[in-house]
């Protein structure tokens, strides 16, 4: 892959210069053909960049993540290129659809609940049976969402800490040895990100100021939007945490190998499992990005194995390893 394996917070294209590409017919068929391939693309949207993946491949999330710098695996928002490819991911209420028909394409994302047919990966949501979903306004972007035919997850294209990005020289100068291509289409004309606004039942709650004010948001639904939370990053409320998945087996953490009746959760090499329920292995090469990519699914078996408990192999904090184990140890923690 690249000259740094040994934390695997690495993505692909980390030992070149990443590609400029522009907005005409041969950029953005390049950037939907990098993007279905599972590569790292910067996106111009009106608000910011976006840091693009193909949100129905985890492998391709979890670089997103990693390139990120995140500590842990908040949700990110899809983007689809129009409202009825938006409507295959999530379930719309009235007013979901009312805000959607406002301003879609536009700076603008809806929460609302997976659809039964939802692609977007469980790691893009952050283990939530709950998407983010947007339609951005900007024609060479929506061309190449149109062409990948699938959702694609893009938090802004900036290292996690620093300020979004507003031109593609600001991507580079961040992320440019750490992804694969940028569309360039100069300076974004909102240059703040899109207003985020929950419709989960009840009155819609605005989670995130941003392009769209909340004024013209309520006029589209006629109502007020409730009180809502500041950042927007922020669990929706206490009992929104109970949709993230956790496990109903106990985790035990950094674990040398499996005790009688407990399911294992390797990393790297396994050890002896003639003692192990069930096992799997987040990555047995050790790489992270493959272990953030496959950490959900894999709880999920292991689960699945009925075991009451599931030791866990040591996973590295750095990089991506820091997000993983925000996330195990969130699942590890006593439960009521
Ligand atoms: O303008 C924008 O929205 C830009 C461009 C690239 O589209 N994107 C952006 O993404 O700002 P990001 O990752 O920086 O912000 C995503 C926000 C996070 O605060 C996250 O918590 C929230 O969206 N979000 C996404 N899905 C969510 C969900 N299912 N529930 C609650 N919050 C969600
Ligand atoms: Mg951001």
């Amino acid at each position: 892959m690249n000259d740094m394996p040994s934390t695997g917070v690495g993505v692909a294209a980390a030992d070149k210069a990443a590609a400029t590409l522009d907005t005409d017919v041969a950029g953005i068929a390049e950037a939907a053909r990098l993007l279905r391939e599972g590569k790292l693309v910067a996106l111009p949207t009106e608000t910011v960049y976006g840091l693009a993946a193909d949100g129905s491949n985890a492998l391709a999330v979890a670089s997103i993540y990693a390139a990120k710098g995140r500590p842990s695996f908040n949700p990110l928002i899809s983007h689809l290129p129009d409202i009825a490819a938006a409507r295959r991911q999530g379930m719309f209420s009235a007013q979901a659809l009312a805000l959607a028909k406002a301003f879609w394409p536009g700076p603008l994302t809806l929460v609302v609940p997976i659809s039964p047919d939802c692609t977007v990966c469980e790691l893009a949501r952050a283990g939530l049976a709950t998407v983010g979903l947007r339609v951005p306004a900007h024609a060479a972007t929506l061309a190449v969402l149109e062409q990948v035919a699938r959702p694609v997850a893009a938090p802004s294209a900036n290292r996690s800490g620093h300020i979004s990005p507003t031109s593609a020289e600001h991507v580079l100068a961040d992320l440019g040895g750490l992804i694969e291509a940028v569309l360039d289409a100069g300076p974004c004309p909102v240059g703040v990100e899109s207003t985020i606004i929950a419709c989960l039942g009840g009155a819609p709650r605005l989670l995130r100021p941003g392009g769209v004010t909340r004024a013209e948001a309520e006029a589209a639904i006629g109502q007020r939007l409730s009180e809502g939370l500041t950042g927007g990053i922020a669990p929706l409320s206490p009992g929104q945490l109970d949709s993230h998945y956790a496990p109903q087996a106990r985790l035990r953490l950094d674990a040398d190998g499996p005790r009688p009746g407990e399911a294992w959760l390797g990393f790297g090499p396994d050890p002896d499992l003639s003692a192990a329920q069930a096992s799997a292995n987040l990555s047995a090469g050790g790489d992270l990005t493959e272990a953030a990519a496959r950490l959900f699914a894999c709880l999920r078996e292991l689960d699945r194995s009925g075991a009451q408990r599931i030791a866990v192999a040591h996973v590295p904090r750095q990089g991506l390893g820091e997000a993983i184990h925000d996330r195990l140890s969130r699942a590890a923690a006593p439960r009521p």
